[in-house]
């Protein structure tokens, strides 16, 4: 429906989106009778999230809405997961849920902090990329807040940078100006019975593939150190402006998750990056679980030691990997000479032996032991080998 149209309407009518695929409501819509729409923010895989005021508090706030043409029964009992495992996470780097209701229809919504800024997907949509200094600042928050959710035992299994919310005005270093938003396919194991276990059934694949592991491509049971991979892709992107891993369709982007070797940053843009950093996002994307950082919390306290010039161990195990594959190739190279040298010793002894034996073991001389009639000596007659 065009635009102009819209303004003919009473405010609570919803409005076909021009794509006519969806609803939106109008500016002026009430919501579950207290929040009042005053325009939508973003949309994403299942949700549209609009800035709404509460009518009474007069406060701007976010609500997010299932789209109508994702409404299943599954999909709503989802969503109410989704605010039950966010209201769980109380962090300055983790979007805040206040309520959670059923509109009219009794569509489900939740009702979360308003942010004033962009997503993270938005901001490499303009710049590509970000410099070192911004990734190091903008991760440390992100591995902050995700770490506090892992230790609450979520799994957010959707890190991409369109769940990374940047706010406006904030520099990067600083608490709380990251956020991140939509934990709607969660994995939440302190509710992980009967409920939960149905709608993350092992063999279900969520998330987006470009991000998502090699474990969370095969369908299995995924844990918090498939965070930790998903935030080496999006760390990946932010600095070099491309993908680890991007294949000409989902599956085959799933299968290079899987199988293909981790391009180091600097292959991905011929650009030279500190080593530490190349050491830190390899060893998020190890295909592995047990060989990535074991927490988000090491991975902040990695990515602060290249701000404060102190050790990062990832860096240091590297350097001593590579001196040991070096020290391998140097004592394989020299075993080799040795082994050189000791089959041209042999081959000469042997060939000593060949000949000597040939000079040696020259034919028996045969005596012909004749019988005399003088009685001479049978060695004094002449042998085969005498020349007549
Ligand atoms: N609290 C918020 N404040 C402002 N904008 C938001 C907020 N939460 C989400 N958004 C915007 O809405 C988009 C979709 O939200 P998201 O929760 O990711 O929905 P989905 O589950 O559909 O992916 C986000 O990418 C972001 O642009
Ligand atoms: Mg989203």
């Amino acid at each position: 429906m065009s635009q102009p149209k819209q303004h003919f309407m009473s405010p609570n009518t919803p409005v076909e989106t021009q794509d006519g695929t969806d609803i939106e409501f109008n500016p002026g819509h009430m919501l579950g009778g207290r929040y009042q729409v005053i325009t939508c923010l973003g949309r994403g895989g299942m949700g549209i999230v609009y800035k709404v005021k509460q009518f009474f508090l007069d406060k701007e706030l976010a609500l997010k809405t299932i789209s109508k043409q994702c409404l299943t029964e599954k999909s709503i009992r989802r969503f109410q997961q989704e605010a039950i495992t966010t209201f769980a996470i109380d962090h300055p780097n983790v979007i805040m849920v206040n309520d959670f209701g059923l509109l009219d229809d009794d569509t489900p919504f939740l009702v979360m902090e308003l942010i004033d800024g962009e997503t993270l997907g938005d901001r490499l949509k303009v710049c590509s990329r970000l410099s070192v200094d911004e990734v190091i600042d903008l991760f440390i928050q992100v591995c902050f807040g995700m770490s506090y959710a892992h230790t609450k035992g979520i799994v957010h299994r959707d890190i991409k940078p369109n769940n990374i919310m940047l706010i406006h005005g904030m520099p990067l270093g600083t608490e709380g100006s990251v956020k991140v938003v939509d934990f709607g396919i969660a994995k939440y194991s302190a509710r992980e019975g009967g409920e939960v276990q149905a709608l993350t059934r092992t063999g279900e694949v969520f998330g987006s593939p470009l991000y998502m592991s090699p474990e969370q491509c095969q369908g299995e049971t995924v844990d918090h150190r498939s965070d930790i991979y998903s935030l080496g892709c999006v760390m990946f992107e932010a600095l070099t402006g491309t993908l680890p891993f991007i294949g000409e369709n989902a599956l085959l982007t799933m299968l290079k998750h899987q199988q293909d070797p981790t391009p180091t940053l600097r292959e991905a843009t011929g650009n030279t990056y500190p080593k530490s950093l190349e050491a830190i996002v390899a060893k998020m994307l190890a295909k592995q679980p047990g060989e990535r950082y074991q927490s988000l919390g090491d991975v902040a306290m990695e990515l602060n030691a290249i701000k404060t010039g102190g050790v990062v161990k990832a860096a240091v195990r590297q350097e001593q990997k590579k001196k040991k594959e070096e020290d391998i190739v140097s004592i394989t190279k020299s075993n080799f000479v040795t082994l050189l040298c000791g089959v041209a010793v042999l081959t000469a002894i042997a060939s000593y032996f060949a000949v000597y034996s040939i000079t040696a073991v020259a034919p028996p001389k045969i005596i012909h032991v004749r019988e005399t009639s003088n009685n001479t000596p049978a060695s004094s007659l002449p042998t085969e080998n005498t020349p007549h």
